[in-house]
C-alpha cells in the first residue's frame, strides 16, 4: 500500500475500542498515517457494532457518507450485512480474528516493546479472550466474534508489566464472559492473582462478568486481591426468571441477589470501609413477550440492589439468533416508558450511593484537563469534576496541566454529588494510589 492517511470510526464496547488500538498499530506499520479528521483521510475504517440494528444502521450511514474513500469495515459484522455491504466495490472487510493475522499486525499486537498505540493515557484495556460460547438467545456476539479464545496468560502478564512501567494506572482485562478464561496453565482466578502480584500501582478490573460462572471463590478473591478496584459490571438483564429462562441466561434472581450479597459481604470483611463496592448492570427493556408485571420484577430489582450504573438497551431483533424468531410485541413506546422507569429508579439509587462520597477523599485518576476544571474518575468509576477555585485553589490547574502519563492521580476531597457523578477538590497530588483499596490487615 501507498502511504495514506486513515481514519478510525469506533462503534460498540470496549472490545472494540481495543481493537481499533491494534488496526491503527497495524496501519502505522506499514507507513500509513493517521489523519485528523474523517475529511481529510483517504482511508477509513469503521469498526463496527452489531448488538443492535441502531449501531449497524450507522455503518451504512458512513458509507453514504463518504462515497469517494476506500473503506475498510472491521468489527461485528453479520453475514447478511456483508453481503450487502461487498456490492460496494470501495468496501474490503476485516474480521476481528485477521487483526493478528496480518504480518505486522502480527508483530504490533504481540510486542511488547512497541505495544499498540493506545488512545488513553491512564487505562489500558487489554482483551484477555474473544468470542462467546453462551448463545444468549437476543445476542449476535457469539455470530460476530465465534467461539470463546482465550491469549495465553504470559502474553497478558508480559503487556500488564511493560504498560505499568510506561505508568498506567489502570489495567481493564477485556472479554464477553471473563469468568471462564482459560489457557493451559491457568484460569481466571490464577490470572487475576498473578496480575495482582506484580509489582507497581495500579487499578485492576474486568468486563464482562456472566452471573452464571461467578463462584465464590471468584468473589473471595476479587476481595482479597487489593489492586482490583472495588467495581464490578455483573449484567442481570432481566429480573424475572421466566424471561431470564428465554433469555437462556442459566440462572434465576435469587442467584443473582445472593451473588450481590456474597460481593457486598466479601468486600466488607476484606477492604476498608471506604469506597464501598460499586456495582453496575446491564438491563433489556421489551424482549419479546414481556409484561408488565415481568417488567416490574426487573423494576423491583433495581430497587433492592440501588445498582451505581444501569446500562440500559431496548431489545432489538438481531436476524439469525433464536429470539429473532419470537414476534417483537412489545411496542416501542412502551419500550421507552419502561426505560424511563427504571432510569428514575436509577437516579434515586445512584444519588443515594454517590451521596455517601460527600466529605470524604479519594483517589482520583484525572484524565481530561479544561480550562477551568479537571475531569478523571474513581476506581468504583464515578465521574468526579474538579473545580477551580479561584480563591484558595489558584494554583491547582497549572499544576494540574503539567502532570504526565506517570502522575495524573489526585487525592480529592469530595464536596458535592448527583446521582451521575461527583465534584470535588485537589487535595495533594499523589504519584502512589493510597492505601484505601488495600485489604484491612495491610492499615
Ligand atoms: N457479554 C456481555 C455483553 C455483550 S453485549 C454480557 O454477557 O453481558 C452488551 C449488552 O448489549 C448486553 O449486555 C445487552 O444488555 C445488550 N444487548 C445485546 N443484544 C441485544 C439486543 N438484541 N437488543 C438489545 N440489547 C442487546
Ligand atoms: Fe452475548 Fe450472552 Fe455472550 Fe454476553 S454472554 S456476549 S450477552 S451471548
Ligand atoms: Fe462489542 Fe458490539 Fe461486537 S457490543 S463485541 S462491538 S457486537
Amino acid at each position: 500500500m501507498a502511504s495514506m492517511k486513515y481514519f478510525i470510526i469506533t462503534y460498540g464496547c470496549q472490545m472494540n475500542v481495543a481493537d481499533s488500538e491494534k488496526i491503527a498499530s497495524a496501519l502505522e506499520k506499514t507507513g500509513q498515517q493517521p489523519a485528523n479528521n474523517v475529511k481529510e483521510a483517504d482511508l477509513l475504517v469503521i469498526n463496527a457494532c452489531s448488538v443492535r440494528q441502531a449501531a449497524i444502521d450507522r455503518v451504512y450511514g458512513q458509507i453514504n457518507n463518504f462515497p469517494d474513500k476506500k473503506i475498510i469495515v472491521a468489527g461485528c459484522l453479520l453475514d447478511f450485512d456483508k453481503k450487502r455491504l461487498a456490492q460496494n466495490k470501495n468496501i474490503s472487510f476485516w474480521n476481528p480474528d485477521e487483526y493478528f493475522k496480518l504480518p505486522p499486525a502480527r508483530l504490533a499486537s504481540e510486542s511488547v516493546a512497541g505495544g499498540p498505540p493506545r488512545t488513553n493515557k491512564n487505562t489500558a484495556n487489554i482483551p484477555i479472550m474473544t468470542g462467546c460460547n453462551n448463545f444468549c438467545s437476543y445476542c449476535v456476539v457469539p455470530y460476530t466474534r465465534g467461539r470463546e479464545k482465550s491469549r495465553p496468560a504470559s502474553r497478558i502478564i508480559k503487556e500488564v508489566k511493560s504498560l505499568i512501567k510506561k505508568g498506567y494506572k489502570e489495567v481493564i482485562l477485556l472479554g464477553q464472559n471473563v469468568n471462564s478464561y482459560k489457557d493451559k496453565k491457568n484460569n481466571f482466578l490464577q490470572l487475576l492473582q498473578k496480575i495482582n502480584n506484580l509489582p507497581g500501582d495500579f487499578w485492576l478490573s474486568f468486563l464482562t462478568s456472566h452471573p452464571k460462572d461467578m463462584s465464590d471463590k471468584l468473589i473471595e478473591t476479587m476481595a482479597r486481591c487489593e489492586k482490583i478496584a472495588p467495581y464490578i459490571h455483573l449484567p442481570v438483564q432481566s429480573g424475572d426468571n421466566e424471561i431470564l429462562k428465554k433469555m437462556n441466561r442459566h440462572y434465576t434472581v435469587t442467584h443473582y441477589k445472593n451473588l450481590i450479597k456474597k460481593l457486598r459481604a466479601a468486600f466488607k470483611k476484606h477492604r476498608v470501609n471506604f469506597p464501598p463496592l460499586a456495582i453496575s448492570t446491564d438491563i433489556i427493556v421489551g424482549f419479546p413477550g414481556e409484561t408488565k408485571k415481568q417488567f416490574q420484577h426487573t423494576a423491583n430489582l433495581a430497587r433492592e440492589i440501588k445498582f451505581d450504573m444501569i446500562y440500559f438497551a431496548q431489545y432489538s431483533p438481531r436476524p439469525g439468533t433464536a429470539a429473532a424468531r419470537l414476534p417483537d410485541d412489545v411496542p416501542q413506546q412502551e419500550k421507552k416508558r419502561r426505560t424511563r422507569i427504571l432510569n428514575n429508579i436509577l437516579k434515586k439509587t445512584a444519588l443515594q450511593n454517590n451521596k455517601k462520597y460527600i466529605g470524604k477523599t479519594v483517589d482520583v485518576l484525572i484524565n481530561k484537563i479544561k480550562k477551568d476544571c479537571a475531569i478523571g474518575k474513581t476506581a468504583t468509576l464515578k465521574t468526579v469534576k474538579i473545580d477551580a477555585n479561584p480563591h484558595s485553589e489558584l494554583t491547582y490547574l497549572p499544576k494540574l496541566q503539567k502532570r504526565t502519563v506517570s502522575d495524573s492521580l489526585a487525592s480529592v476531597k469530595i464536596i458535592g454529588a448527583t446521582a451521575w457523578g461527583l465534584r470535588g477538590k485537589l487535595k495533594a497530588d499523589t504519584d502512589k494510589i493510597s492505601n484505601r483499596l488495600y485489604k484491612k490487615s495491610n492499615i
